[in-house]
């Protein structure tokens, strides 16, 4: 018998081992007769958000079927939905309300079956396709591949099962020439074998700003989209349906000629992040040796608009995107375009992104000395503030290390309860954590609670200990309130004494 466990309750699910939800989606169309249906192919951080926002379209009732694997990684994502509890923890009230809306509409389902895209007038692909990376030894990126075999799959299913007058949206980050030289091929040849017509079908591409967090459905509904189609009919079909669920009156689409060239705003959006951070992160070691504030320094360079977003320092790049866009970016000029050249300076980004974790830690050994057997407080595990997402998050890396050094460590984060990828709980209540005696306290993910005043105030109540800011987190008013008490050392900051 194959389980999935939910790793937001520690629920253990039971795959159904007959892959037939027939009966379920025929139910759920009755429920929904007359209305269009919009199939999103997978429930991660993206699809999951997307299918809310379609559910709670502005101009149509829309019937919304998620899609996922009845795999043990994402079988509970489907059993949580259908269960009534949303699988994702963000900051976003917004996310609670729409979900609710769908739960009184009926108007929302997430199946495994994929017959579900027989039925589907628009298909949005929201899957994962990851880079495979190997890592050197100091963190520098080793070789790295990607993985388009499941991508291809999914396109497959989708144009095994679709009718021929479907609207396929690919959302999803992909190597730049995907659309035209990997899904179009697919779903012609499937569609030709399957005696259909290849006039009707549309397919476009247009990507996710989604930002997980607070604004996380505003991010989609209310925010700037490049959108295009693989022909004009297309492009008109996919701008057709962005604007059922994109509030136009807020923020523009903008149209671009081929899909070649939306794959590439996308990765190249995420590479131009990229660098911009490894770029800090070499100027905040030359500041350090240095000894001065580089953020005061960001601070004052800042006030130009034309340099108005210079980055911060901080302890690394996490989460799913940045850490593999400019990736497939460099591979799809190879392999995709026959270049013989990479994007040197796209690769090195990922490269020094990769290393900042450990050079956290080798500063933090360099200014603490030996961590064995002190007592070490980690607040926040997940990537990026206010998220519940701990995909490639770069306090992985530091807690590993750390780990290493035989330090006994607690980890705090309210947005996750379990670090699936070190197999670990994680504790919620930050009083706890703080009243444990810690020796030092690492401040690794921008969660809003860190830099709240009862926060201070409780940092302020326990023994005088170490706080390593690796992200700074914390302004000018409060180190200096904590220093009355508390060693401080702010990564980016040089010598505060
Ligand atoms: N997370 C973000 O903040 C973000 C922002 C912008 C763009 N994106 C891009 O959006 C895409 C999705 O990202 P994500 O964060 O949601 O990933 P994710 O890993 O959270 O979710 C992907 C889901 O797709 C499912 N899936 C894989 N193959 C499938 C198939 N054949 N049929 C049905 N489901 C399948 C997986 O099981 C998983 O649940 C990626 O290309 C990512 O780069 C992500």
């Amino acid at each position: 018998m194959k389980v999935s466990i939910n790793p937001i309750t520690q629920e253990v699910c039971q795959i159904p081992s007959v892959l037939n939800d027939d009966q379920n989606i025929d139910n759920f169309l009755n429920h929904n007769r007359g209305k269009k249906v919009v199939v999103v192919q997978g429930l991660g951080f993206v699809g999951a958000v997307m299918s809310l926002v379609c559910a709670n379209s502005l101009t149509e009732e829309y019937a919304v079927i998620g899609v996922d694997l009845a795999e043990k990684e994402s079988y509970w994502k489907i059993k949580s939905i259908n269960d009534g509890v949303f699988p994702l923890v963000a900051d976003d009230p917004k996310i609670e309300e729409f979900f609710n809306r769908t739960k009184k509409l009926g108007n929302f389902l997430a199946t495994y079956d994929p017959k579900a895209y027989k039925h589907a007038d628009v298909v949005i692909v929201d899957i994962n396709l990851d880079v495979k990376k190997t890592l050197k030894e100091n963190g520098a990126l080793g070789s790295f591949n990607v993985e388009l075999n499941g991508f291809k799959s999914a396109i497959q299913t989708i144009a095994f099962h679709c009718k021929e007058d479907v609207l396929i949206l690919v959302e999803t980050t992909v190597p730049p020439g995907t659309c035209e030289k990997i899904v179009k091929p697919i779903i012609e040849n499937e569609l030709s074998q399957r005696g259909l017509s290849l006039k009707y079908y549309r397919l476009g591409h247009s990507y996710e700003r989604v930002m997980p967090g607070p604004n996380y459905i505003d991010s989609i509904r209310e925010y700037p989209r490049v959108y295009s189609g693989t022909t004009l009919e297309s492009a008109n079909a996919v701008e057709m349906f962005l604007k059922t669920i994109i509030d136009t009156s807020l923020c523009d689409l903008t149209r671009l000629e081929h899909t070649n060239a939306t794959e590439i705003a996308k990765v190249l959006e995420n590479s131009y992040r990229a660098m911009n951070i490894a770029f800090a992160v070499e100027w905040s070691r030359y500041a350090e040796e240095a000894s001065v504030d580089l953020y005061s320094i960001v601070n004052a360079i800042r006030v130009r608009k034309t340099h108005a977003n210079l980055m911060y320092p901080g302890i690394g790049v996490g989460g799913y995107c940045l850490t593999k866009d400019p990736l497939l970016a460099s591979w799809s000029r190879r392999n995709f375009f026959q270049s013989s050249s990479d994007l040197d300076m796209s690769i090195n980004s990922v490269s020094v992104n990769d290393q900042m974790p450990k050079f956290a830690f080798d500063r933090l050994i360099q200014e603490f000395g030996d961590l064995g057997n002190k007592r070490i407080t980690f607040l926040g595990v997940s990537y990026r503030g206010d998220v519940g997402d701990t995909r490639f998050s770069p306090v992985e890396l530091l807690f590993v290390l750390v780990k290493n050094t035989g330090a006994k460590i607690l980890l705090h984060d309210p947005f996750v309860t379990f670090w699936e990828e070190q197999n670990c709980s994680i504790e919620s209540d930050l009083s706890k954590v703080l009243n444990s005696d810690p020796d030092l306290v690492i401040i690794s993910t921008g969660h809003n609670v860190y830099r709240e005043e009862h926060t201070i105030k409780k940092l302020l109540e326990i023994d005088a200990c170490k706080i390593y800011d690796t992200i700074g987190l914390l302004d000018q008013g409060q180190i200096s309130k904590l220093q009355t008490k508390h060693y401080i050392s702010v990564l980016g900051r040089g010598d505060l004494k």
